[in-house]
């Protein structure tokens, strides 16, 4: 198969054959987009508005519910491997069959996504039509159409190539480049049905729409929200890069993206009582001080709510596994900021940090987030003003041009936008410090809560996650092993010491083999990527749950059930993490 592994090589950063070859029995008749039990309708739909995680007749991440169960999709194989799974295995399955030959001869005549005279010309709508296996699976590129449902039948490491069911396959292969190769597009045109001659339609800009000129979002990003935008990676994602790519970071906003002209950019640096002021510009923090970068965890309080949904409805999004990235930021530390501005953090009587944003809410109050002093102090040379995320300048979603990164504590108080820093005796009044972000035990409703009563969330707990395979997945039939991958990641710097996994629902377990990120044990502020291959117990009876638990630097293990946790927000949802997988019989 010379052709299968040159592809193979140019793809073997995520999804080479050899990782294809081991995974075989994850592999194997893949579903492609499934969750959990329900079975879902792959759906692109950036038009829902925000709603509660309760909510049930439609999946609140942009996925609408087959309750029939006909035919059971995975939701978050990744398209990227999708793609690698499309690029490699078609042609795999094309020289098996002595296609290529073929596939060169007819490409000579068109080289791939030209429009072809006497095709049947489909729109755009007719081909988001088509998602599922019973309505035909169709994809564009350029101007051709392409039905890819008997190839992601008949081809299980294909099937993944179904993110992009119903609309383009190139933001995908975009993103790796190599893909883009002659032979895999003479493949894709082995399965030409059509042209497209319609040009996808622009947003219409509406100035009475404060989110008219949010950023465009990678349509790998599964939506929880459109209005404002927050929205999560598929899982199986987070385990292809140790820094996660900026576009498909998750994006958690709770107001419009300010479109900030960087030449006007200020941030003012402020003390109450004694009122010393200074501005810094953009252009002051990237050339006045020393440039600190480290890779550093963002996680959502929100992350994995949707397991506390199954047990009670909460207010919030529906956040699954992915509401956490990893990132390498980079700018001035905190500390010497604040002594250029004449202020030693160390010396001062205010008690709190004070971080605002430029997004205001339509009372015009911005969005803020502070920090105890304390937490200051001992982190203030980790502190980050961050201006570039991943050696670029930070997208808008995430802040540009400038905000602040506080390793190790939740995500809430990491302030986009940033445009002032303030030391106060109060902490911040906002919304989301005073009255959010807060965790309670489960017998606090919303008839008897005090938000007063508990303090704003710091530091995160100890959490993982699985990220492959996920829910629903079939393995091939008499499997004999599965391997699983994840992270795990421990607020305030806490190193991750083990991470355990059982397949047999937690009556035995095996220990995880941890890739710890190259920093220090008591700051390890970027997350430990897990990987372990796992017997298929003799006596499953098709079915086997699979969960993962870590411990960390302190041995604070993950708690063992969701019920136990359970809050009214649906924050700090770190019970060990189960998925459920088939293993059918031949
Ligand atoms: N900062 C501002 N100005 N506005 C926001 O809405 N959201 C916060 C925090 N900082 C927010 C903000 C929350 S709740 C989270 S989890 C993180 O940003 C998310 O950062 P990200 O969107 O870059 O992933």
């Amino acid at each position: 198969m010379p052709i299968f592994a040159s592809i193979a090589a140019a793809s073997a950063r995520r999804f080479n054959l050899n990782a294809l070859e081991r995974n075989r029995s994850c592999l194997k008749g893949l579903p492609i987009l499934g969750c959990s039990s329900e079975s879902f309708k792959f759906g692109r739909k950036f038009e829902i508005s925000q709603r509660s995680a309760s909510s049930s007749s439609t999946h609140p991440r942009g996925f609408e519910y087959e309750h029939d169960g006909r035919y059971k999709w995975i939701q978050h194989k990744m398209v990227f491997a999708a793609i690698f799974g499309l690029t490699g295995s078609v042609l795999y399955w094309k020289s098996k069959n002595g296609a290529i030959k073929a596939a060169s001869a007819k490409s000579s005549l068109h080289p791939g996504g030209e429009v072809i005279p006497g095709l049947p010309i489909y729109t755009l709508s007719d081909v988001e039509k088509h998602k599922t296996k019973e309505k035909r699976i169709w994809v564009t590129y350029k101007n051709g159409v392409y039905d890819i449902t008997d190839y992601v039948t008949s081809h299980p490491g294909g099937t993944k190539i179904l993110l992009a069911a119903g609309g383009s396959i190139e933001p995908y292969w975009n993103m790796y480049g190599v893909h883009k190769q002659g032979e895999i597009v003479e493949m894709l045109e082995e399965l030409r049905i059509g042209n497209i001659t319609e040009k996808p339609k622009e947003q219409a800009f509406d100035k009475n729409d404060p989110y008219s000129n949010d950023p465009k979002r990678h349509p790998a990003i599964i939506p929880a929200s459109s209005k404002p935008f927050n929205g999560e990676p598929p899982s199986a994602i987070l385990t292809d890069n140790f820094l996660t790519p900026n576009d498909l970071f998750y994006i958690r906003n709770h107001l419009p993206v300010p479109d900030v002209n960087v030449k006007s950019y200020k941030l003012d640096i402020s003390v109450q009582g004694p009122g010393k002021f200074t501005s810094f510009s953009f252009d002051d923090l990237k050339r006045k001080f020393p440039k600190k970068s480290t890779a550093v965890v963002l996680q959502c309080a929100g992350n994995r709510r949707s397991e506390m949904v199954k047990i009670k409805p909460v207010k919030g999004l529906n956040w699954g596994t992915s509401a956490i990235g990893n990132a390498e930021w980079s700018g001035p530390c905190l500390d010497d900021l604040l002594k250029q501005a004449g202020i030693d953090i160390d010396q001062v009587t205010q008690k709190h940090v004070l971080f605002g944003g430029m997004d205001k809410d339509p009372a015009g109050s911005p969005y803020e987030a502070s920090i105890p002093i304390e937490l200051a102090r001992l982190l203030k040379r980790d502190i980050i003003v961050a201006y570039e995320m991943n050696g670029q300048e930070i997208p808008r979603d995430h802040g540009y041009p400038v905000r602040i990164i506080i390793p190790g504590i939740v995500g809430a108080r990491q302030v986009k936008w940033l445009t002032s820093i303030k030391l106060s005796n109060e902490e911040s009044m906002c919304h989301w410090q005073q009255n959010d972000y807060k965790g309670f035990h489960s017998s606090i409703d919303w008839n008897n809560v005090n938000f007063k009563s508990v303090p704003a969330i710091m530091e995160l707990p100890v959490t993982s996650a699985i990220c492959e395979p996920i829910e629903g997945t079939d393995l091939a039939p008499d499997a004999d092993e599965v391997t699983v991958k994840g992270y795990a990641w421990s607020g305030g710097g806490r190193g991750i010491v083990r991470v355990d996994v059982s397949i047999d629902g937690g009556k035995t377990w095996d220990s995880a083999t941890l890739s710890p990120p190259k920093q220090p044990m008591y700051k390890t502020f970027a997350w430990t990527f897990w990987e372990a291959t796992l017997p298929i117990p003799k006596n499953h009876k098709g079915k086997v749950e699979i969960i993962c638990k870590a411990a960390d630097l302190s041995y604070n293990v993950q708690p063992d059930s969701v019920e136990g946790i359970w809050n009214l927000r649906g924050v700090l949802s770190n019970a060990w993490h189960r998925v459920n997988i088939s293993i059918p019989k031949s």
